[in-house]
């Protein structure tokens, strides 16, 4: 449709119409007798299977089209509906969680795996998905955080931007492409003690130099819509924050696409004790500028009072109906209300062959390598053993996973099994046969369920019957194989429920029966490789110490076992490095690495007396953000710099810039990536500024032997920062620069900006 049309249709929609463009119901809407969330009385669930502007949670082309075409036909307008859906790490070849994805440092596997993600949603009936979270993460007792890409502004908002690409592609009317929603706005991160839905208490200056950044590059990136955040900021909450909304989001973002609540936030602003009715809650809403109210009865039931009564301007809703008829006008869904959407050939592209290797290749690259004693891995023993619940756990992927089929997963077990030379056996069942004595023996023993009897977890609480027969029988089996095996690869890990959404921990520990069977098979395992599957940093006890390698899998999804086995093997080397410091305590959260140095930073030596410290652990990570091994080593030159002062104010357009370079030589025996990390600092500012702040980083593959120049280029716009003059500016005066490989480097050189 032209503009003018729309403007047209605009004007000739009644105030009743409006309105419901502005309500998303709950998918289960046209389900038979479903009640629908928020919207209570039976006409206003007529009214909306009648007028309601979208949808949320339906998937599957055909049931799509029919609910699309009845509802078209029976619209006064025939105004198309939009589905909307969480597809945050995959639809039907899920890839590995966005927390995992960070740990990649390449955002051109993340916007390859949106794109694919988007292919196979489209085809499947959707239009929206509510991807990417981009919420800046520093407190590993949130669930939340496997969602994110973790604790650094820069790499949030290079990774943010590949997925809106990736989703969105050139134009989000291509039928193989969906329009992306930025969430959650803003700061739910910071949610106090790491709980879901709680307050957030922070500075403009740490909202503004730390938090809003990823947003930003994601809105820069065209994301066609924003979600509002269920957390207050200082006490407001974000579905009625104007000043966030309108003055940040709005005129200095520059977005101009589709707000749309959380679930059930704008009614959630009576509870918070910031509205005393939903009619408050939606004057509050409609005035901050959101344009979708998520399954509450807010705007549904009090928009044409408040319009009637003059409490708010009919303007207030116009402008928000604009916003989505634009949407669905630039999804094209006015000529095709259903996007392309198409049983068949979604069966056809769904999980493809290249889609499996694309997320391969992103497991690959995400998993961590922490420790590797005495170049354990990659393995070379001719008698493996696979044990551990997730050898043979299906479910690699993540709460947040709502539409794959977990039996489509591959595990490590059947991995191995596939591999070249391997000769799989479970438990000590089968003597080897002859043809063996070539291959590689693989045996596999479960060795424990993933969770205690009676463990809490996101809906619901696991329990079993026979969870003490069950495990001693486990545990036992799981002895044997480890003592016949030269090495054994230990496989542990959070349970699928155990992170995303309301999965806050005050523990962050591996459930106790896994930390049973972790000791027992170091008791008995030659050599121990131990794997840990989760969505978040864990407390690793003594895991690090007592494993002669450890690797962090996060939750890998449908590719899991193929890319573990691919690194495990030695087939490829490891590269992922940490989004998000793990701690070695939970006492530490919120941790993160861009920390100030305080007046009394602890010194290197010493117990540090009236210092900043704790008088029972570090201050620093366990394991620092940015940290992850390759099988190989690696030689880092000093820096150089092509000149050592930056002009702050140069003529004409011309930007100044200094080049900082090291030399990189893989030292080791295989060929390997490095991914070279560049901070900076600003050592004296009108506000006190982190001890260094990620500013780029590139990848950089070599074989043995083999060296490179990596160089970075450092201009005057990445010193700027929240002043305390509150404009993001830079300030004269010294800076140093670094370059490593994680953030714990000390590779310094010294520049000034004059
Ligand atoms: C949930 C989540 C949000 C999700 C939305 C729709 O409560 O907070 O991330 O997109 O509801 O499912």
């Amino acid at each position: 449709m032209k503009r003018e049309d729309l403007d047209a249709l605009l004007k000739d929609m009644s105030i009743e119409e409006k309105i419901m463009q502005l309500v998303q119901i709950p998918g289960w809407s046209f389900e038979k007798d479903a009640a629908v969330t928020g919207i209570a009385e039976n006409e206003a669930t007529d009214k909306a299977k009648r007028l309601a502007g979208s949808i949320l949670g339906v998937n599957g082309a055909d049931k799509v089209k029919a609910i699309q075409e009845e509802y078209v036909k029976n619209h006064p307008h025939h105004i198309p509906m939009l589905f909307m859906l969480d597809v945050i790490h995959g639809h039907d070849t899920v890839f590995p969680c966005p927390l995992a994805q960070g740990a990649t440092f390449d955002p051109e596997i993340s916007r390859k795996g949106a794109a694919i993600q988007a292919k196979e949603a489209a085809a499947d009936g959707i239009q929206v998905t509510f991807s990417p979270m981009v919420d800046l993460v520093r407190d590993a007792r949130w669930g939340r955080v496997m969602e994110s890409t973790g604790e650094d502004p820069y790499l949030n908002g290079e990774m943010a931007a590949a997925m809106v690409k990736g989703y969105q592609g050139d134009s989000i009317s291509d039928k193989e492409h969906v329009a992306a929603c930025v969430k959650h706005f803003a700061a739910y991160g910071a949610a106090e003690a790491g709980r879901d839905y709680n307050n957030c208490e922070l500075s403009e200056y740490a909202l503004r130099d730390q938090y809003l950044k990823g947003y930003n590059k994601a809105i820069d990136a065209g994301a066609r819509l924003v979600m509002t955040s269920f957390n207050t900021l200082n006490g407001v909450p974000s579905s009625g924050n104007k000043w966030l909304m309108r003055d940040v989001l709005r005129k200095e973002m520059g977005f101009d696409g589709v707000l749309i609540s959380d679930w059930g936030a704008i009614g959630e602003m009576v509870p918070w004790g910031f509205a005393e009715d939903l009619k408050e809650a939606a004057e509050l809403a409609i005035k901050a500028g959101v344009d979708i109210d998520m399954c509450t009865e807010s705007y549904a039931a009090n928009l044409e009072e408040l319009i009637n009564s003059g409490e708010i301007k009919e303007e207030l809703l116009d402008e928000a109906v604009m916003r989505i008829l634009n949407l669905k006008n630039d999804l094209g869904l006015f000529e095709d209300p259903y996007h392309g959407a198409c049983d068949e050939r979604h069966k056809e592209i769904a999980l493809s062959e290249e889609s499996r290797n694309v997320a391969r290749d992103a497991v690959r690259k995400s998993l961590v390598l922490l420790e590797n004693r005495e170049e354990t891995l990659p393995l070379k023993d001719k008698k493996i053993a696979i044990i551990g619940p997730y050898a043979v756990e299906k479910k690699l992927h993540s709460s947040w996973a709502l539409s794959l089929d977990p039996e489509k997963n591959v595990t490590l077990m059947e991995a191995a099994g596939e591999a070249d030379k391997v000769s799989l056996y479970l438990g000590m069942n089968k003597a080897i046969s002859a043809d063996d004595k070539q291959n590689t023996i693989v045996r596999v023993a479960k060795g424990s369920t993933v969770l205690d009897n009676d463990t809490v977890i996101g809906n619901g609480e696991y329990h079993d019957d026979d969870f003490e027969e069950t495990n001693e029988r486990l545990y036992a089996e799981a002895m044997e194989v480890a003592n016949w095996a030269d090495t054994v690869v230990l496989c542990l890990g959070e349970d699928l429920g155990q992170s995303g959404e309301s999965t806050s921990r005050a523990d962050i520990m591996l459930p106790d029966i896994q930390m049973e069977l972790f000791y027992g098979i170091r008791k008995n395992a030659k050599k121990l490789v131990t794997l840990i599957f989760t969505g978040r940093p864990l407390d690793l006890e003594h895991i690090p110490e007592l494993s002669d390698a450890l690797m962090i899998c996060w939750r890998p999804g449908t590719e899991g076992g193929h890319g573990i086995w691919d690194v495990l093997s030695g087939i490829h080397s490891p590269q992922g490095k940490l989004p998000m410091s793990f701690p070695w305590v939970v006492g530490q959260a919120p941790i993160h690495y861009n920390a100030f140095n305080t007046g009394r930073p602890k010194p290197e030596e010493g117990p540090g007396d009236f210092t900043t410290r704790y008088l029972d652990c570090p201050n620093e990570a366990r394991y620092p953000f940015g940290y992850g091994l390759t099988y190989s080593e690696f030689e880092i030159s000093d820096i150089v710099l092509d000149k050592t002062s930056l002009k702050k104010e140069v003529p004409g357009s011309k930007k100044d810039k200094i080049t900082a370079s090291v030399k990189v030589k893989n030292s080791g025996l295989v060929p390997a990536t490095q991914t070279m990390q560049l901070y900076l600092r600003d050592i004296s500012a009108s506000r006190v500024r982190p001890q260094m702040e990620l500013k780029g980083f590139k990848k950089v593959r070599l074989f043995p032997g083999e060296e490179a120049e990596v160089a970075f280029e450092i201009n005057e716009e990445m010193l700027r920062f929240w002043t305390i003059d509150n404009v993001y500016d830079s300030e004269k005066g010294k800076f140093k620069v670094f370059i490593g490989v994680d953030s714990a480097t000390e590779n310094e050189a010294d520049f000034v900006l004059e």
